[in-house]
């Protein structure tokens, strides 16, 4: 085959290769799943074997072969999904072929990265420079295996010994600059932006280096504690998980995470064998990072600093999680600070604490109390407001019931009391209701005719037997949408009418391929029209489209025009037929 693009495609079965992301089921020739990109509840993600190809009928609306999917599942580029596509098939590829500016880009800064995590290390384990960090991560009781399996370094205290290292590599300021591994200056000059700290590279989920944090070891108290890489081409701070490149797996077996709120507190229950840690950088869980772990967990254990913002951390995450429909749960050291101290101080209180995790709700409530204490009006009052915000925003009926006893038995009053708290609290907390123009309900729904159809035509063993059926009512032009009534031309202009869906694929053009995957693959994610009688819909196509023309005929005619209004009797006599035949259906 000379195109690697297409040898890659034949080489892995889309049904086989989605498997291992996603659960398929099969209905008939496709399969369904559960949409990745998108929460939701039914499947409207459908996948044909045959054909190749995905698509979603659900919110995203996007559909693809087996290269757009890894793009999508990895938030990577065109070029990068195919290369990680072609090794797994075996298949070479030549550099020249594919230019991909946005891929060769952050490609670079990763270079850069990766070799800078080198720097760091070596002057961290192999110079003198290093001696003061090494002695830090000692009195941290961080070991020599640790510091190799997260790539730990030192940068030096100089402004420029980075910035030369690299440029003897032969990358120029501006590539390096790039990374944010620099720091510009007002005259233009560039100077290493991490200096006397200790180094932590941040990586994605395949392990490629996308950023640092350091921390400082030593140094004046009016100097940031960490000092991280700013927002890069791959460094985003909201997608971003420290450890999960090396936590995932853990997290996928044990079907938790713990999520901390530093560095230290990641790898030090990493070093004594507990796996599924990931951190978030400072205190705001986000929606981003929550639909990250969603792919190997339903979840969350918010393991927090023990003070106020780790409280509000907890509650601030909650909204996504609960929008995600994560189980959420709350982990708490009474006895130490952060999760790095608590392992330090005591490794069996540690693991005791996380095997007793309290649901988030649960946690809530007891801060509650513990806020307002006493046993008057008032303070009830005030809990009872507080926590309604959250539950009311909870999914599950059973969760919310549950809550709604509880809250009910605390404050002792009756649960029609919080229930009509709850929906007083959301009123007055609604945002702003934001009005859209609305699309036309009943053109929408011919729409949705047209390429139900058009999917029943090209899904049938015998497309142009089915398309006899459709076409003795109706015509190519009835077919509004420009694409349909293009693919329509083709199909009918084809000279073998014993065709199947592969050939009149390929003798589509370029640009008419993904419309046309679409429709293919559009009978299958809905049930909608599959349980409607299939004369009806021919003919209230046809009801719609004279209707149309009709009004079109109106709306362009001058007062003497005796061919048009030929032309209207004749339209008014053809909707009469077809709405007789319409009410004998
Ligand atoms: N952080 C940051 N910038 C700062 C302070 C903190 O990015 N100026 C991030 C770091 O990732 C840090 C986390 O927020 O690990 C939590 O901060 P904090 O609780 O103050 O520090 P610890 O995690 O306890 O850090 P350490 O144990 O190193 O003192
Ligand atoms: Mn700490």
């Amino acid at each position: 085959m000379d195109n690697p693009i297409e040898e890659i495609k034949s080489k892995i079965d889309i049904i086989e290769f989605l498997s291992s992301y996603i659960d398929l089921k099969k209905t008939g020739r496709n399969f369904k799943a559960i949409c990745p990109f998108h929460q939701e509840k039914t499947p409207s993600f459908v996948i044909s074997p045959e054909r190749q190809i995905w698509h979603c009928f659900g919110a995203c609306q996007e559909g693809g072969d087996i290269i757009k999917f890894l793009m999508k599942w990895e938030n990577i580029t065109f070029y990068e999904a195919l290369r990680e596509l072609a090794q797994k098939a075996g298949v070479k590829l030549k550099q020249v072929d594919f230019e991909d500016k946005t891929w060769k880009r952050k490609e670079k800064i990763i270079e850069i990265n990766s070799l800078a995590a080198n720097f760091f290390a070596y002057v961290l384990e192999k110079t003198a420079f290093g001696k003061k960090a090494m002695d830090y991560l000692a009195l941290r009781k961080i070991n020599q295996k640790t510091v190799r399996n997260f790539q730990l370094g030192y940068a030096p205290v100089s402004w420029h010994s980075l910035l030369d290292f690299l440029v003897k590599k032969k990358f120029t300021a501006s590539d390096i600059g790039e990374t944010g591994l620099l720091v510009k200056g007002d005259r233009g000059n560039y100077y290493d932006r991490f200096r006397g700290r200790l180094m932590f590279p941040i990586k994605d989920l395949r392990g490629n280096i996308i950023g640092f944090s350091g921390r400082m070891i030593e140094g004046k108290d009016t100097e940031a504690k960490y000092v991280n890489t700013p927002e890069t081409p791959v460094y985003h701070k909201r997608e971003t998980l420290y450890g999960i490149d090396l936590a995932k797996e853990a997290i996928k077996k044990t079907g938790n995470v713990f999520l901390v709120e530093g560095e230290f507190d990641m790898i030090s229950p990493y070093q004594h064998g507990f796996e599924n840690f990931v951190a978030i950088k400072g205190s705001a869980v986000t929606r981003e990072q929550l639909m990250l772990l969603k792919r190997y967990t339903n979840r969350v254990t918010l393991t927090l600093d023990n003070d106020e913002a780790g409280e509000e951390a907890a509650k601030r995450g909650i909204e996504s999680a609960e929008e995600l429909e994560l189980e959420t749960q709350v982990v708490s050291f009474d006895f130490a600070k952060d999760p790095d101290e608590a392992i330090k101080a005591d490794p069996i209180q540690f693991k005791k604490t996380l095997e007793v995790p309290l649901p988030i709700y649960d946690f809530i409530i007891t801060n509650l109390q513990k806020k307002y204490p006493g046993n008057d009006p008032y303070s009830k009052k005030k809990i009872g407001e507080e926590i309604s915000v959250y539950l009311g925003r909870i999914k599950n009926p059973i969760i919310k019931s549950h809550y709604v006893k509880k809250i009910a038995a605390i404050l002792d009053v009756t649960e029609n009391t919080i229930e009509s708290l709850i929906r007083t609290v959301k009123k007055k907390t609604k945002p702003p209701i934001y009005v859209k123009n609305k699309p036309d309900a009943s053109k929408e729904r011919y729409s949705l005719i047209q390429k139900y159809l058009l999917s029943l035509i090209f899904q049938s063993e015998t497309p142009y037997e089915i398309s006899e059926t459709i076409f003795s009512v109706l015509t190519v032009e009835d077919f509004d949408i420009p694409a349909y009534q293009k693919i329509l031309n083709i199909f009918f202009g084809l000279k073998d009418k014993k065709h199947g869906v592969k050939e009149i694929a390929a003798s589509l053009p370029e640009e008419l391929r993904p419309v046309f995957d679409e429709v293919y693959l559009y009978a299958d994610s809905q049930a909608t029209f599959s349980s409607e009688n299939l004369s009806r819909l021919i003919y209230q196509l046809k009801k719609y489209s004279l209707k149309k023309q009709i009004s079109g005929l109106l709306s362009g005619k001058k007062d003497e025009d005796a061919e048009s209004d030929n032309k209207i009797k004749e339209l008014n006599r053809a909707l009469n037929e077809v709405e007789k035949k319409l009410s004998a259906l």
